[in-house]
């Protein structure tokens, strides 16, 4: 347990947050095709060196999710990746979960797999230096869905596999992403994400997780893609504060954020609104993938001659970001 509490404190400073460096290999394609770099092992490599060895990152992120591959890689002078990070102070961490499967006999959902093997898998990522494991589950709003079942089979999942995360002395990050996509309106937001954080939390607690050495990694409360409407993010900050107040109990490790296909500049001013509704029971910071990466990817076009603009470009998106998580952006 003092293993699990030292990550939570090294996670957690205030005015620093995380970045998800964990897309599968098949989503990390989609990142490099447009900017017209094939996705070879050695490409993803040097794709996640962007941000990994950014200098001076470590001033405004606390933490790193890794997928299997790059735990295993290192930097381009020989440095493995999760030395590169823990060097600095940031804590590395690794996705764990085998991705989402259609839920059978319910159309539209899906449940996250992966349990199979986990606790040999789990002792050796910590034997590589993973200190934190995260499992995402999807959950989507459209006509009759969420069912309960989807809840409630993805939490029963997330339950489980923290519990074993703990017992290897690996802080779970359980995720349970309520997708942006969708024609649903800002109270149909509240309203699932509500009801899925607190079946989680009970899941957890029926399951003996101890939720002082658990994060909760969730979505904003934002409305649908499609919905045709906008809020602004006073409105998001009320909704999300209200929905995580009601949901997740005093004592949980933490919370953070992930982006979820909002632009860069939306995460931020968000993140900024949330914060500014604070104090918290519990700490609360940002763990985006996409909204940090951008535009970055796109300035590195994979050329070596552009990663010293491509890096100044991701530590400014930390640098706002910082100063977001405690309300402080401008
Ligand atoms: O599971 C989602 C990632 O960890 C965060 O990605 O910020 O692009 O939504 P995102």
């Amino acid at each position: 347990m003092q293993r699990l509490s030292q990550t939570i404190s090294d996670l957690f400073p205030t005015g620093k947050g995380l970045l998800a460096a964990d897309e599968s290999t098949g989503s990390v394609g989609k990142r490099l095709t447009p900017i017209k770099v094939e996705s070879t092992p050695e490409n993803r490599r040097r794709f996640r060196e962007l941000f990994l060895s950014a200098p001076g990152a470590e001033q405004y992120m606390s933490g790193v999710i890794l997928v299997d591959e790059t735990l295993r890689q290192s930097s381009s002078d020989g440095v493995p990746f999760a030395k590169v990070l823990a060097d600095r102070g940031i804590v590395p961490g690794i996705k764990v979960d085998g991705g989402s499967k259609p839920l059978p006999g319910f159309p539209d959902e899906e449940v996250t797999e992966g349990l199979d093997g986990l606790a040999a898998r789990l002792q050796e990522y910590a034997s590589l230096g993973a200190r934190f494991a995260k499992w995402r589950a999807v959950i989507r709003i459209g006509k009759g869905i969420p069912t309960s079942v989807c809840i409630e089979t993805n939490a029963l999942q997330l339950a489980l596999y923290a519990g074993r995360c703990q017992e290897a002395g690996i802080v779970p990050m359980v995720e349970p992403e309520v997708l942006l996509d969708g024609a649903h309106t800002i109270a149909d937001a509240e309203r699932v994400t509500t009801d899925v954080l607190k079946t989680l939390i009970a899941t957890l607690e029926t399951h003996r997780v101890d939720l002082a050495g658990t994060i909760v990694k969730t979505s904003m409360v934002v409305p649908g893609k499609e919905s045709g409407t906008l809020a602004t993010p006073e409105q998001i900050a009320e909704a999300t504060t209200r929905c995580l107040r009601s949901a997740i109990p005093k004592g949980v490790g933490g919370v953070v954020f992930l982006s979820g296909g909002q632009t860069s500049e939306q995460a931020t001013l968000n993140l900024n609104a949330i914060a500014k509704l604070g104090p918290f029971e519990w700490p609360l910071t940002f763990c985006y993938a996409r909204a940090l990466q951008y535009p970055a990817t796109d300035l590195w076009a994979g050329k070596d001659e552009n990663l010293a603009t491509a890096r100044a470009a991701f530590i400014e998106r930390l640098k706002a970001n910082a100063a977001a998580s405690t309300g402080n952006f401008s």
